[in-house]
């Protein structure tokens, strides 16, 4: 069974020293998971281009930047650029998802869609070929710190299903309200990378809190959970 990813989003970390918070828990982690908003497509605005660039040359974990933008077209290069090793993105706010797609991989990324809550599989089906990652949103998007959705959990094991079935090379990553409480739900469910923002950021010792999780997803791997 694959090993299940940890991805802290720095969403809750201290921004006034954010190379520190993210190269302390690096050696710990699988991935950072880049939260970008604009104050549109959600009513939150976080960082850009140059949060990332700096980020890059502090770890090098790789870096999976979500798009929580209007126009990830316009943005998806710039990212790139920045360092990015992959670029989620929410497909509504599109007119051609599979063209920002292209243009994702273009720029030397790999590409993912975003599943908000609410949102069926229909676009991570249609766009699942070109994807390296199904985003499975389990907060509304927009803040850190939220409550984990549980009704999403039966969608994640459809995803699950869905890229088994077709033999594609996707990881599914939950993303919102994973922490110790939560986790056994979407490991169970088949996820293969863990978003954990405050569950890492949010307590004193953000290293101590994701051996933690690691620990607590190498318990459950035994268990047979994943
Ligand atoms: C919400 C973001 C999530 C969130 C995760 O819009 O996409 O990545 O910051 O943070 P926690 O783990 O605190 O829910
Ligand atoms: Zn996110």
């Amino acid at each position: 069974m694959k090993r299940v990813q940890i991805a802290p989003s720095i969403l809750t970390a201290d921004f006034g020293r954010i190379t520190e918070e993210v190269s302390s828990v690096a050696p710990v982690v699988d991935w950072f998971h880049l939260d970008v908003m604009d104050g549109h497509y959600v009513d939150n605005l976080t960082f850009g281009a140059s949060t990332v660039a700096a980020i890059d040359r502090a770890v090098d974990t790789p870096l999976h930047v979500h798009l929580m933008i209007e126009n990830p077209a316009k943005f998806a290069p710039v990212f790139a650029e920045a360092g990015a090793d992959r670029i989620s993105f929410h497909p509504e706010v599109v007119d051609d998802p599979a063209a920002v797609v292209d243009l994702i991989r273009e720029a030397g990324a790999e590409a993912g869609v975003a599943v908000h809550p609410d949102s069926d599989l229909g676009w991570a089906k249609r766009l699942l070929d070109g994807v390296a990652v199904v985003l499975m949103m389990t907060v509304r998007p927009g803040f850190g710190g939220q409550k984990f959705l549980a009704e999403v959990v039966p969608k994640i094991a459809e995803a699950r299903k869905l890229v088994d079935q077709a033999g594609a090379r996707a990881d599914i990553e939950v993303d919102g309200g994973v922490n110790l409480e939560t986790i056994a739900q979407p490991v169970g469910a088949g996820a293969d990378v863990l978003v954990t923002g405050s569950a890492v950021y949010d307590g004193r010792d953000p290293v101590a809190a994701a051996i933690r999780i690691r620990e607590r997803l190498d318990m459950l791997a035994k268990e047979g959970d994943r």
